[in-house]
């Protein structure tokens, strides 16, 4: 005990009178987590049990103030901190101090393969988080690819669950260092925006196993996330938020997970389920997850007194809810009541550089021929930009994502800042009007993109200032309008809107130094690929993206991003519309989607049609520099069932500047009971090389990687008999393999 004597008074520390005090448990740093939550329920009278379990507000729940236990503020999520809304609407406050760094699209950071990125990321936006007191971000989404349309793709991680697995788990570990929980989304099957409140996901439990569930596992077993959210569809006739299957018997039961599931706004749909059901934190009642607000009192919450009428009747008894406030009171020690955790920091230089970087990372270089990228400034006097993605702000618009940013820098401002260090001139025009709007929850693009020119009027424009330069950079895609990449509805087609098409193909004409870059959370249709000799991925780079696009085109940095997901030729080569199992128009009846194409999503359908050749394939991804693949071997040619197999693999720098290769391993299971893909992703590693280095890269993988689901024996089963290891630097680009036998 330190005691200090000053003016002749005897002093004690505030923690030695806390001590003195008698402290209470739920208080007391020095116990465990556990048994201050047991302390803490056991102060709490019933209905301030009920209390902290639904909503207060639009983004909070209250905490127990008797007891001092704070209130419980989440934040959308998941490209940097939602602006602050008003008490009960969707509208932002107008606060002054709410802007924030956006941080590219979840695709984007998919597209760096690159988990470093993902910790990076995680870390930045979880310290954006803290500085402005929020406890819960609402992300990351880990929903998985079935097809382009879906309006909200662009928030999550790509076709392959092995991919976004690998990039969830040290996303949540950067956000939850700073005691700010993850709150991984939308816990399951919410493969389309179109109906999704009303869209009941048939699907067998391998796919569901294999391919919807492994980035929501691993974000809970290797993750340690804090929160999951329910999803607004149903599977088995229940919704997500409060799901039997999903939430009590996998989520709960098989995988352990001791957080908290929060309800999606207005996902909740009946008391009886969510008590019974596994929800444990209900938000958003009364409002259609995004625009719409009812009025609902938060009393009237399904969570709120209906839950303690049917326990004051006797109805229900009190064991769902003690399990509920258990996890919430849990969660809040981790955060909001962890006195350990940093402050934060928001707007910092090491922010803005985390975007850029993976934003640099994440664009991916699709096509170059004649070596047209990078443009060596030394060399060109006149650039001409064209298009409406190149000016258009991308922060603001896209559902609940939308941000209210410091800054952004758009590719045109990017790509100016950049030429003029060497003097270069650039021109720009419009090419064609798409969108111009730019408001979302009374945030404002302060842009007036209105143009009230004919497409003729554009395009002769455009033709003017593209024939004679020496480099024309067209820069479009979609936008974060409904029905482009934005959330509660999808997009129509695959091709790209307003015409760009037309405006690429007349430019391909005029000037041969073409480069396209496509703007985009999701795959588009490039009927003109052929004509147009380099074609970029740039996503959505939020606040650094012209910076960083800029760095990419002029060669400050060398492309190494590799496609998260399949750009397919045609819609009919993605099995959700070959096999007609998606529903695009609007209904109010509940909407049966089958999941026929079962585990045969992505690059796995591709594989096995053999026929439908992509556009680009997944894990695609160009560099300036070459690499050369090397034989590769492994350490056996035997695998034990407990034991592990070694695959090496050299790569070289066969260029002449640095550069970073994503290598992959792929797994093919030769022969097995039960159907597999041709092969499926089980490693992968980016490697940085200087020109003429040359680096071995190893895989070590185990029995799980030869393993699928056994639906009969719900289990997961490595079956003996020969496998073969493939190293490939895309899905359709195979370097070599080892074959091998498993005992
Ligand atoms: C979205 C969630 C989001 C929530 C809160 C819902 O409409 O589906 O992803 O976190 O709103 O804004």
């Amino acid at each position: 005990m330190k005691k200090t004597i000053f003016g002749g008074i005897l002093f004690l520390s505030a923690a030695c009178l806390a001590q003195a005090q008698d402290i209470p448990v739920y208080l007391d740093e020095t116990k465990s987590i556990e048994e201050r939550v047991e302390d803490a329920l056991s102060r709490m009278t019933l209905e301030e049990k009920v209390d902290v379990i639904h909503a207060q507000s639009k983004f909070s729940s209250p905490g127990v103030a008797r007891l001092g236990i704070p209130e419980l503020w989440t934040t959308d999520g998941p490209h940097g901190i939602r602006p602050e809304v008003l008490w009960n609407e969707w509208n932002q406050a107008g606060w002054t101090n709410d802007s924030c760094v956006a941080f590219p699209a979840l695709t984007c950071l998919a597209a760096t393969w690159n988990p470093d990125m993902a910790l990076l990321y995680g870390k930045s936006i979880g310290e954006e988080a803290r500085y402005r007191k929020k406890d819960v971000i609402l992300g990351p989404g880990v929903n998985i690819y079935r097809t382009p349309l879906n309006g909200r793709n662009f928030e999550y991680m790509g076709e392959d669950p092995y991919l976004a697995a690998q990039m969830v788990v040290p996303y949540i570990k950067g956000v939850q260092g700073n005691g700010v929980a993850a709150c991984v989304k939308h816990y399951a099957l919410n493969n389309h925006e179109i109906n999704r409140h009303n869209t009941n996901v048939i699907v067998d439990d391998r796919a569901l196993y294999e391919i919807y569930l492994p980035a929501f596992k691993a974000a809970v077993q290797k993750g340690g996330a804090w929160a999951i959210m329910g999803s607004y569809n149903l599977y088995k006739g229940q919704h997500g938020c409060h799901n039997q299957y999903l939430i009590n018997d996998i989520l709960k039961g098989e995988w352990g997970f001791d957080g908290v599931v929060i309800s999606d706004w207005g996902g909740t749909h009946n008391t009886d389920q969510a008590i019974a059901h596994g929800l444990d934190l209900e938000f958003g009642t009364g409002t259609n997850g995004l625009s719409g607000h009812t009025g609902n009192a938060y009393d009237l919450y399904y969570l709120a007194n209906p839950y303690l009428q049917r326990i004051r009747e006797g109805k229900v008894g009190t064991q769902e809810l003690d399990d509920k406030v258990r996890r919430v009171l849990r969660l809040m020690f981790r955060t909001v009541m962890n006195p350990h955790r940093p402050y934060g920091s928001m707007n910092s230089e090491s922010h803005y550089d985390a975007a850029k970087r993976i934003g640099e990372e994440g664009i991916v270089l699709l096509q170059n021929k004649n070596q047209t990228l990078p443009i060596d400034l030394g060399t060109v006097k006149k650039i001409a930009v064209i298009g409406e993605n190149a000016i258009k702000m991308m922060t603001v618009g896209g559902g609940s994502s939308s941000l209210k940013v410091q800054h952004e820098i758009s590719p045109l401002e990017g790509i100016r800042r950049h030429a003029q260090r060497r003097n270069v001139e650039v021109v720009y025009a419009r090419g064609y009007v798409g969108d111009a709007t730019g408001e979302y929850n009374g945030v404002t693009t302060g842009q007036n993109l209105k143009d009230n020119r004919s497409p003729e009027e554009l395009m002769a424009e455009a033709m003017e200032v593209a024939k004679d330069v020496d480099y024309v950079i067209f820069i479009g895609g979609l936008n974060k309008s409904s029905g482009q990449d934005c959330e509660d509805n999808d997009r129509s087609g695959l091709e790209l809107p307003y015409e760009q098409d037309r405006v690429i193909e007349a430019l391909a004409e005029v000037n041969k130094r073409l480069v396209v870059v496509n703007v985009s959370g999701n795959a588009v249709a490039m009927p003109w690929a052929e004509q147009v000799p380099a074609i970029v991925q740039a996503w959505f780079l939020g606040s650094e993206a012209g910076n960083a696009l800029a760095s990419v085109l002029m060669g400050d940095v060398n492309p190494s991003g590799k496609l998260p997901f399949t750009f397919p030729a045609r819609l009919e080569d993605v099995p959700a519309h070959n096999l007609g199992e998606y529903v695009g128009e609007r209904r109010k009846d509940t909407v049966n989607v089958a999941y026929k194409e079962s585990i045969f999503v992505g690059y796995r359908w591709t594989d096995k049609q053999k026929k439908a050749k992509p556009l680009f394939p997944f894990g695609h991804g160009l560099s300036y520099t070459t690499f050369e693949y090397g034989k590769p071997m492994a350490d056996s040619q035997t695998m034990t069932p407990d034991g592990t197999l070694t695959i090496r693999v050299k790569v070289k720098n066969t260029g002449n500047r640095e550069g970073q290769e994503v290598v992959q391993l792929y797994i093919s299971d030769k022969k097995s009971t039960l159907p597999r893909p041709v092969k499926e992703l089980k490693g992968f590693r980016k490697v940085r090389l200087a020109p003429g280095e040359e680096k071995e890269v190893q895989f070590t993988i185990d029995r799980e990687a030869l393993s699928y689901f056994d639906d009969q024996r719900h289990a997961w089963i490595a079956e003996p008999g020969k496998f073969e290891a493939i190293i490939a630097s895309s899905a359709e680009d195979v370097k070599g393999k080892v074959a091998f036998e498993l005992e």
